[in-house]
């Protein structure tokens, strides 16, 4: 008893030092930092304030409690993943696959990505192979490994929105060249592109097939290009999260690619992911192929973002390109046949101009005599409950259009048609 009387008393007179220390700290400290903080002070760093909010998501959230809403906002395949591949990740959870793994992935689906992405592009090492969580996240860790303060960043658009703002994150400047539209699809001035990629220019970012436009590099643009970066020390980052929706080429399993014509020498980062060609986008997979030079210091980056990709989520990536080629090519005949059926009944329609795109899963086409496309979202999520993205969303090059993303009935795509022109020709 005496002992605990006596632990009570030094825990007593330990507490009132601590006190009596924090009150002197206090006395000296200015008044913002002892807790009445302004608002300004409770602020994330510049560049991260700087950063775009989603307009898809304004569009969106617009329509939110809605049940009539046809919905061709969000760019996400409408089939859920297959049941194979679900029964793989199950299988892998009832065998208790929960525990922590390597921060390049598993070395199985390593060399099974390699062996993957060497039939379709040319061969890799699976040592030049790393597993994310994601192709947003093989983005942002490649982009962490190579871009800094300061650095110059040349992006081509329209874009998904993150490949411009991820570099801004870590504090780069993003100067973009934009594609250029046509009723014969959308193209770009390769020359304009050299002209802006200047010494010193850090890195290259390039998506193709392109989200919004489904415009695809062309071999002999993508060789102009690797010559010339190679000559300069630029990076390319080289986003390949759609090559297997190709529509150009019947012959080819793939889009034609930056990683394709590279070696692996090259100052090249492919990023990829499970989300669309498998029908995965929930699960949150990707890879990265780099030169195997910068994985052990992307391995650290991985460490001190997720550490590892989810182990059992892994092991459902394996059966899914073990045994997924009849579906990545029944989803891209399907989208193919979507995109033509979507294109003729924008064609037909007045006031808009559509080119035929090559890749992807969205149409981005103009709307004549519509100056903000935001608003005009706004409107027809409201009036005929037609979810579409405003073409702002990609950058100021995309007002005047409207992105639709076409993986979708067709019965679905017929009735947004329907819906589109009622709204257009209320003027
Ligand atoms: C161009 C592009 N790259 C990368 C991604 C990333 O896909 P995820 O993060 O689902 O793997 C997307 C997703 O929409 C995309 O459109």
């Amino acid at each position: 008893m005496a002992a605990e009387g006596d632990g009570h008393g030094m825990l007593a007179k330990r507490n009132s030092a601590v006190k009596s220390a924090s009150a002197r700290i206090d006395e000296k400290l200015p008044v913002l930092c002892r807790g009445n903080m302004s608002p300004t002070q409770l602020q994330a760093r510049e560049v991260v304030r700087q950063l775009r909010p989603s307009r898809i998501r304004e569009v969106a959230n617009a329509g939110l409690g809605r049940g009539d809403i046809l919905a061709f906002w969000f760019g996400e395949p409408d089939e859920p993943t297959p049941a194979f591949i679900r029964e793989a990740a199950v299988a892998a959870l009832a065998a208790e696959d929960t525990f922590y793994t390597r921060n390049l992935g598993l070395p199985e689906l390593r060399a099974a990505l390699a062996h993957y992405v060497g039939g379709l592009q040319r061969p890799v090492s699976e040592d030049s192979v790393a597993v994310t969580s994601s192709g947003m996240s093989a983005l942002m860790l490649v982009t962490q490994a190579l871009v800094g303060p300061g650095d110059r960043v040349v992006a081509v658009t329209p874009l998904w929105p993150n490949l411009v703002e991820i570099p801004q994150i870590l504090g780069a400047r993003v100067v973009t060249v934009s594609l250029e539209f046509s009723l014969a699809g959308w193209s770009l001035d390769l020359d304009r592109l050299l002209a802006a990629l200047t010494p010193g220019t850090r890195a290259l970012y390039l998506n193709s097939p392109n989200n919004p436009t489904g415009w695809v590099l062309h071999p002999e643009q993508a060789r102009a290009l690797l010559h010339h970066c190679r000559r300069l020390g630029i990076w390319i980052v080289g986003d390949d999260a759609y090559e297997r929706l190709f529509y150009g080429r019947d012959d080819l399993r793939a889009a034609p690619s930056l990683l394709g014509l590279s070696d692996p020498e090259d100052r090249l980062v492919s990023t990829n992911t499970f989300s669309k060609a498998w029908l995965m986008t929930g699960w949150r997979l990707g890879w990265l192929c780099a030169p195997a030079a910068l994985m052990a210091d992307l391995g650290k980056l991985i460490e001190y973002n997720t550490s590892c990709a989810p182990p059992f989520i892994q092991r459902a990536a394996l059966v899914a390109l073990a045994q997924g080629e009849p579906l990545v090519e029944r989803s891209r005949r399907r989208l193919l046949h979507a995109r033509d059926r979507l294109v003729a009944g924008l064609r037909e329609t007045p006031r808009l101009g559509v080119g035929l795109p090559e890749g992807a899963m969205y149409a981005f086409f103009r709307v004549d005599a519509m100056a903000d496309s935001l608003a005009f979202c706004k409107d027809l999520v409201a009036r005929e409950g037609l979810g579409l993205a405003p073409g702002i969303a990609f950058g100021p090059e995309g007002e005047g259009f409207l992105r639709w993303c076409f993986a979708a009935r067709h019965e679905l795509l017929d009735e947004g048609l329907e819906r589109l022109r009622r709204h257009l020709s209320r003027g």
